[in-house]
C-alpha cells in the first residue's frame, strides 16, 4: 500500500494504476460502514484507492471540525488489512490551495434536509468530491447509502458533469441493535446509545406500512414522528421526510408502480449528537 500526500502524486499514481480503478473517499475515523465500501471497491476492481481527507468546507461553523476524530495510523492500518493500493492523505492546502475559490454547487437538491439544517455543506462536499475525482479518475466510486442525500448529491453532479463514472451506493452496515454505524456514534453517552436504535426502528415502521400498501406519505411521516417522540432521550426532531429518490423532493402519494424510489429519512438530536439514517422504499 502506498501513501501519498500530494495531489500531484495521487494523480500520477491513478494514471499509471491497472483498471478498472475504485475510489472510496473517507473522512477517516474509519468503521465497518467504511470497510464495506472498501470491500466492495475490492471485488469490483483492479486498483482501489482510499482518501483520508477531513474537509473543512463542509463544516459548519458551529460543528465539530477541531474535535472531528482522527487517528491515521489506525486508519491507514485498517485499509492495509483490506488491500487497499494507494492511500491519498492531502493536507488542507493540497486540496483548498492559497487563492482557491471554485465551487461545485447542486442547487437546491443540496438546501433540502441536512442541507437546511447545515447551509453549505453539501457545497463542500460536492466540490471536495469533484476534486477527488478528477484527481483519481476512477472508474467507480464508492459511498455508504446512509448518508442518502449525500449519495443524491453526488450523482447528481456525476450526471451534471457529465464525469463519466460509476456510483456504487453500498447499504447501511447496522450494529446487531439496528443502529447505523457512524463516527458521530462515538458521541452517545451508554444511556443514549441503548435509546439510539429507536431511529431504525421508527424507519422500519415505515416500511412495514408500505410493504402493507400503505401509500400516503403523510400516514408515513406521522407514524415515523410518533415512534421517535415516545422516546424520552429524543430532544427533537429536525425533519421526517418521504421524498423521491433522485430528487428528494417531499411526496403526498407514494409511487406503487415504475421506476420511482422513496426515501423515508430521519435526523433527531440525542443530547449533543445528531443521528441521520434512512430507508429506501421500493
Ligand atoms: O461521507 C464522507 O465521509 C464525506 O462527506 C466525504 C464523501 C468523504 C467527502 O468529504
Amino acid at each position: 500500500m502506498i501513501v501519498i500526500e500530494t495531489a500531484l502524486g495521487i494523480a500520477q499514481a491513478c494514471a499509471e494504476s491497472s483498471r478498472p480503478l475504485g475510489l472510496v473517499p473517507t473522512m477517516g475515523a474509519l468503521h465497518d460502514g467504511h470497510l464495506a465500501l472498501v470491500k466492495r471497491a475490492r471485488q469490483e476492481n483492479q486498483t482501489v484507492v482510499a482518501t483520508i481527507f477531513v474537509n473543512p468546507t463542509q463544516f459548519g461553523p458551529q460543528e465539530d471540525l477541531a474535535a472531528y476524530p482522527r487517528d491515521r495510523e489506525r486508519d491507514l492500518g485498517l485499509f492495509r488489512q483490506q488491500g487497499v493500493d494507494l492511500v491519498f492523505t492531502p493536507a488542507v492546502d493540497e486540496i483548498y490551495p492559497p487563492g482557491f475559490d471554485t465551487w461545485v454547487d447542486v442547487g437546491a437538491l443540496g438546501d433540502r434536509l441536512e442541507g437546511a439544517r447545515r447551509p453549505g455543506h453539501f457545497r463542500g462536499v460536492a466540490t471536495v468530491v469533484t476534486k477527488l475525482f478528477t484527481l483519481a479518475r476512477p472508474d467507480r466510486a464508492y459511498f455508504g447509502q446512509k448518508d442518502g442525500q449525500q449519495l443524491a448529491v453526488i450523482r447528481r453532479l456525476t450526471r451534471d458533469l457529465n464525469l463519466g463514472l460509476e456510483i456504487v451506493a453500498v447499504p447501511t452496515v447496522r450494529d446487531p441493535d439496528g443502529l447505523a454505524q457512524s463516527s458521530r456514534n462515538a458521541y452517545l453517552t451508554p444511556s443514549q446509545r441503548e435509546a439510539a436504535p429507536v431511529v431504525y426502528r421508527a424507519l422500519r415502521r415505515a416500511e412495514e406500512l408500505w410493504n402493507n400498501g400503505v401509500i400516503d406519505a403523510g400516514q408515513l411521516r406521522a407514524e415515523v414522528k410518533a415512534v421517535l417522540e415516545a422516546e424520552p432521550l429524543v430532544e427533537s426532531i429536525d425533519y421526517v421526510s418521504v421524498a423521491g429518490g433522485e430528487s428528494l423532493e417531499e411526496l403526498d402519494q407514494l409511487p406503487r408502480s415504475g421506476q420511482i424510489r422513496a426515501m423515508v429519512s430521519v435526523a433527531v438530536m440525542m443530547g449533543r449528537t445528531r443521528l441521520i439514517d434512512n430507508v429506501i422504499l421500493e
